[in-house]
C-alpha cells in the first residue's frame, strides 16, 4: 500500500523524507516521489518508477534544499506504475503538490467537471483530481489553503490520507485522512507526518493519530491544529508511542521475516505479560472486565478477517466452541461486507487484523456496528483504524511486523484468542478448573517450546533445498492444525510463488488425492493428539500413491518415521496450543524454500503488507 511522509521544521527535509520512505518500503510499492519547497519558495517535485533508490539517484544532482517537504511511495490502483502517475501530483499552476494514500471512488465525475472548467490533467490517477480541485476552489472562492482542502474533501467519496504543500504558503502543511492511516509526530519546533509511526519514532515519540474526516493544519512556529471538514476545532490527543527503532532494523538477520520468526518466543511472552498470571492461575483481559456482560452474553461469535488473520480466526473458532460453548462463524471480511448477512445485538464480532488497516476488515467492522453487533478488535498496530473503530479489543503486542508474510502476528493473534477464550469460558463457568489451570500452565511453557522448535532451523533449511524446484505442495492437518495447514500453504505461496493448498486431512479422499504422485510433496501435521491415528491413515493413503511426505511429528514418535520421507520433530503440547508450535516449522520451510529460489522474501511480488484498498 502507499506510504506517506512529510516534514516541516528547522532541518533539511530531504534526508528525513527519503529515510522515512525507506521505513515504509515494507508496505509494498511501485514508484516513489518527493516535493520540496526551498528557501526561494520554489516547489521542486522529483518522482520515479521503481524503488526509493531510483528516486535518490534521480535527485542526486538536483536542488533538494528546503525545510518543508512531502514524499510518497505508490502502490498503483488507478493508472499504471510510471513516473507521470507517481506522487506527488502538481496542481495546474504547479504551485501546489499533494500526496495521497487511498482510492477516490468518484474521481471520474470530479475529473469530468474540472476538465469542463478548462483544467488540464497530467496523469491517469484518481489522486490528481484532489490537488486540481483544491486549487480550483482556492482560486474560485479566493480562500485560504485549509478551507480549500476542507471544501475539496467534502466533495470526495472514498478513502484518503493526504498531505498538501503550497509555494504560496511556505510555512504550512495541510494533511487529512478518511479510512487510510495518518500520524502526526510532534518534535521540538518541527513536525512529521507519516502513514504509521515507523518513519517518525526516531525523531519523536509524541504522536497524534488523525481520525476520520479530520484535517491537520501544521504551521511552522505554531501548535498543531486539528479541525474537521466543518472547521470545528478538535483537541489533539498526543500519545507516547514506545516503538524501539531496533525493532525496525533487521537485527543481524538476512530478512525481516526470519527475524520475526525468531522473535516469536519473546513476542508471545510479551503478549501474555500482565494478562496471564501463573502464580494465581488466572487470565485477565481488560476488555473482558470492561465489557463483561456483553461478551459473556454473546449468543454467537462472528470472526472477521483476511489472509493469515483469517487462519488465526479459524483457530479461534475451535477455541470458543470447545471451551465457551458459543457457536462461531469465521468470515472472510470481503465476503461478509457484501453479503446480505444476519447480524444483530446478540452477536459479538471479533475483527482480527495485524495492520489494523485492511480495508475489507475495516468496512466489515463498520457494517457489523451499524447492525448492532458488539465489535472486539484483535490487532497489532496501536492506534490504527480498526482498533479505533471497534468497541473494545486487545492488542497482540508483538512489535512492528515488517515482513509482508505474517509470522509473529499470527502467533500473537492465536495467543490472544487462547487467552480470550479461556477468560470468557471461566466467566461463563463453561470450563472445568482442571482444563483452565492445565491450559494456563502449558501456555506459560510455550515460549520455551517455541525456542526448541527454532533449533530445527538448519535442518529445515537443508530440507528446503530438496524442494526448491517443486511446482505444487499440499498441506494437511486436522482439528486445530487444519488452519495451520492453510497457513503453511499461504506462507509458501506468497513468498516462493509455488502453488500450495491446505486441506483438512480427511478431505483428500474427496478429490485432492487425484493430485498425489511422486512429484507432489505433501506436508502433514501429524502430532500425537486425539486425531493422530486418523492422520496416520491419511498418510498411508498418500504414501500408497508415492506422495513425498514431510511430517511434523511429536518428539519421540518412531511410528511415523517408517511412513514419512522426512520428519520434523516438535515438542508435545496441548492440542489447543499446537498451532503455536506447529506453525513455526512451516514458516521456516516456506522461508528457506523462497531464499533458495532467490525470491524477495520481505517484499514478495504483487503483495503489500497492508491491503488498505479493496
Ligand atoms: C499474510 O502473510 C499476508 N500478508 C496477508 O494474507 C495478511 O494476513 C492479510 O492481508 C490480512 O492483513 P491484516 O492482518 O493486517 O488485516
Amino acid at each position: 500500500m502507499c506510504g506517506i511522509v512529510g516534514y516541516i521544521g528547522k532541518r533539511n527535509a530531504y534526508p528525513i523524507l527519503i529515510k522515512g520512505l525507506k521505513r515504509l518500503e515494507y508496505r509494498g510499492y511501485d514508484s516513489a516521489g518527493i516535493a520540496l519547497l526551498n528557501s526561494k519558495n520554489e516547489l521542486n517535485v522529483y518522482k520515479t518508477k521503481g524503488k526509493v533508490s531510483n528516486l535518490e539517484h534521480f535527485a542526486k544532482d538536483k536542488d533538494c534544499n528546503g525545510t518543508i517537504g512531502i514524499a510518497h511511495t505508490r502502490w498503483a490502483t488507478h493508472g499504471e506504475p510510471n513516473q507521470i502517475n507517481a506522487h506527488p501530483h502538481y496542481s495546474e499552476s504547479k504551485n501546489i503538490a499533494l500526496i495521497h494514500n487511498g482510492i477516490i471512488e468518484n474521481y471520474a465525475d470530479l475529473k469530468e467537471n474540472l476538465t469542463r472548467k478548462g483544467i488540464h490533467f497530467q496523469s491517469n490517477t484518481d489522486t490528481e483530481v484532489i490537488v486540481q480541485l483544491i486549487e480550483y476552489l482556492l482560486q474560485k472562492n479566493d480562500t485560504d489553503l485549509l478551507t480549500a482542502v476542507q471544501l475539496a474533501l467534502s466533495h470526495v467519496v472514498g478513502a484518503y490520507a493526504i498531505a498538501v504543500i503550497d509555494r504560496n504558503n511556505p510555512d504550512v502543511i495541510v494533511a487529512a485522512r478518511k479510512s487510510s492511516p495518518l500520524v502526526v509526530g510532534i518534535g521540538d519546533d518541527e513536525f512529521f507526518i507519516a502513514s504509521d509511526a515507523s518513519p517518525i519514532v526516531e525523531y519523536t515519540k509524541k504522536m497524534v493519530f488523525i481520525d476520520n474526516e479530520e484535517v491537520a493544519y501544521i504551521k511552522r512556529g505554531e501548535e498543531l491544529k486539528i479541525v474537521n471538514l466543518n472547521n470545528v476545532e478538535i483537541k489533539p490527543e498526543i500519545e507516547e508511542v514506545m516503538l524501539d527503532i531496533g525493532q525496525l532494523e533487521k537485527g543481524g538477520y538476512e530478512h525481516f521475516m526470519l527475524k520475526e520468526i525468531f522473535e516469536q518466543p519473546a513476542c508471545i511472552e510479551n503478549c501474555m505479560k500482565g494478562r496471564v498470571n501463573i502464580a494465581h492461575d488466572s487470565i485477565k483481559l481488560s476488555a473482558l472486565i470492561d465489557f463483561h456482560d456483553k461478551l459473556v452474553g454473546a449468543k454467537r461469535i462472528i470472526i472477521l478477517a483476511c489472509g493469515t488473520s483469517w487462519h488465526s480466526g479459524m483457530i479461534g473458532k475451535y477455541l470458543f466452541e470447545t471451551y465457551c460453548k458459543i457457536p462461531v462463524e469465521v468470515e472472510y471480511a470481503s465476503e461478509f461486507r457484501y453479503r446480505s448477512n444476519v447480524v444483530g445485538e446478540n452477536d459479538v464480532v471479533i475483527a482480527v487484523s495485524q495492520s489494523g488497516e485492511t480495508a475489507d476488515t475495516l468496512a466489515a467492522v463498520e457494517l457489523a456496528k451499524e447492525k448492532g453487533a458488539f465489535v472486539y478488535g484483535i490487532c497489532n498496530s496501536v492506534g490504527s483504524s480498526i482498533p479505533r473503530a471497534t468497541h473494545t479489543g486487545s492488542y497482540i503486542h508483538v512489535g512492528p511486523e515488517i515482513g509482508v508474510a505474517s509470522t509473529k502476528a499470527f502467533s500473537g493473534q492465536v495467543t490472544v484468542l487462547v487467552m480470550l477464550a479461556l477468560a470468557l469460558a471461566k466467566s461463563k463457568n463453561a470450563i472445568s478448573d482442571k482444563d483452565y489451570f492445565e491450559i494456563i500452565a502449558e501456555l506459560a511453557k510455550i515460549p520455551e517450546k517455541m525456542k526448541k522448535v527454532l533449533q530445527m532451523n538448519e535442518k529445515i533449511a537443508d530440507l528446503a533445498k530438496i524442494f526448491t524446484y517443486a511446482h505444487n505442495f499440499i498441506y494437511l492437518g486436522r482439528g486445530y492444525c487444519f488452519p495451520v495447514a492453510l497457513e503453511g500453504a499461504l506462507k509458501l505461496k506468497e513468498i516462493s510463488y509455488i502453488h500450495a493448498e491446505g486441506y483438512p486431512a480427511a478431505e483428500m479422499k474427496h478429490g485432492p488425492i487425484a493430485l498425489i504422485d511422486d512429484e507432489m510433496p505433501v506436508v502433514v501435521i501429524a502430532t500425537q493428539n486425539a486425531l493422530y491415528e486418523k492422520v496416520v491413515s491419511n498418510m498411508q493413503e498418500v504414501k500408497a500413491r508415492k506422495g513425498r511426505i514431510i511430517a511434523l511429528i511429536s518428539e519421540g514418535d518412531e511410528k511415523i518415521k517408517d511412513i514419512a520421507n522426512f520428519c520434523i520433530e516438535v515438542p508435545q503440547t496441548l492440542e489447543c496450543l499446537e498451532p503455536l508450535i506447529t506453525t513455526i516449522p512451516l514458516q521456516l520451510l516456506a522461508y528457506h524454500i523462497a531464499v533458495c529460489k532467490g525470491k524477495n522474501v520481505d517484499q514478495p511480488r504483487n503483495l503489500a503488507k497492508s491491503v488498505t484498498v479493496e
